[in-house]
């Protein structure tokens, strides 16, 4: 959720007051930067799930409590909700809620037509971090069995809206249907979930069938590392939570090294980059 494409000037984007101004908890991470593959550390494994800090209107928030409040408005017709991304030390971003809930674009259907080129016909397909569901839906479309996993349950709702089944649950914990997926999808940066690339990617192995494909997207700027990362809307600013980011070649290499999966290829469409991996 928090690859960062909306092209704003970041300097105009009003972001809370500085956490050093107001009640902002920040736990310092202890290995920030110190592995681009790797796990952040003893923090807890969160995603936007389980927010540390504490937000400046006084009350705590969670990412995932922001988030879940920008898609809730999305889907109830509500106005816009705008939501900033910012990584300890930067610039906040704007978060591409937009994207996120309309239809998959060109350089998502050419990579989720890629990944059904390698699949059987009727491929069962789980979604990890399926936001809004653009994928699933896609996929769901074109006939596959699509199931969708987030742990927003805003994004689940909005998925199961437009048709395809979708569980709330974490891509890291305890899924169903362990070794036969035919594809597992980590679209739009969610191979940054929890801050471990390696890790999404055992868990991505376990699920595939022998001859499953894992198609992930890849950082568009070529950096792989982990960042700690706030969400901020309005007056409120969240705790921090671990993002990873990961990039093509010797990044990914790494981290797929030991998941018990390989590299089949790598592409650039649209300034993106995508890969598909199997078990081998
Ligand atoms: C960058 S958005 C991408 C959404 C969607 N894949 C797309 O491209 O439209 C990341 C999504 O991952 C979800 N997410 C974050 N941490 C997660 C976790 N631990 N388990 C499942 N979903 C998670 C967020 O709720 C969010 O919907």
């Amino acid at each position: 959720m928090t690859r960062p494409v909306v092209a704003h000037n970041p300097a105009e984007l009003s972001w809370p007051p500085e956490p050093g101004k107001a009640s902002v908890a920040r736990r310092a991470p202890e290995s920030e930067h110190a592995d681009p593959v790797g796990s952040v550390g003893s923090v807890d494994r969160d995603g936007p799930g389980v927010g540390v800090g504490v937000g400046v209107g006084g009350g705590a928030v969670s990412a995932l409590e922001l988030y879940d409040e920008a898609l809730a408005a999305h889907l109830t017709g509500l106005p816009p909700v705008h939501l900033l991304a910012r990584p300890a030390g930067g610039l906040p971003v704007a978060l591409a809620l937009h994207r996120w809930c309309a239809p998959a674009e060109p350089a998502d259907r050419a990579a989720l037509d890629r990944l059904r080129a390698a699949l059987p016909a009727q491929a069962r397909v789980l979604d990890l971090g399926c936001g809004p569901g653009r994928h699933s839906a896609y996929l769901h479309g074109a006939g596959l069995a699509v199931l969708g996993a987030d742990t927003s349950a805003a994004a689940v709702a909005l998925t199961r809206r437009s048709g395809v089944p979708a569980l709330h649950a974490d891509a890291l914990g305890r899924l169903p249907g362990r070794g036969t997926w035919d594809g597992v999808l980590l679209l739009d940066g969610n191979v940054g979930i929890g801050g471990n690339p390696r890790r999404l990617l055992i868990q991505a192995a376990g699920l595939l069938t022998p001859g499953g494909r894992v198609l992930v997207e890849l950082d568009p700027d070529s950096v792989s590392d982990c960042r700690w990362l706030q969400l901020g809307s309005g007056e409120r600013v969240s705790g921090p939570f671990p993002w990873a980011r990961l990039a093509a070649g010797a990044g990914l290499g790494r981290a797929a090294a030991g998941s018990g999966l390989v590299v089949n290829c790598y592409w650039s469409q649209h300034g993106r980059r995508f890969a598909l991996l199997s078990p081998g």
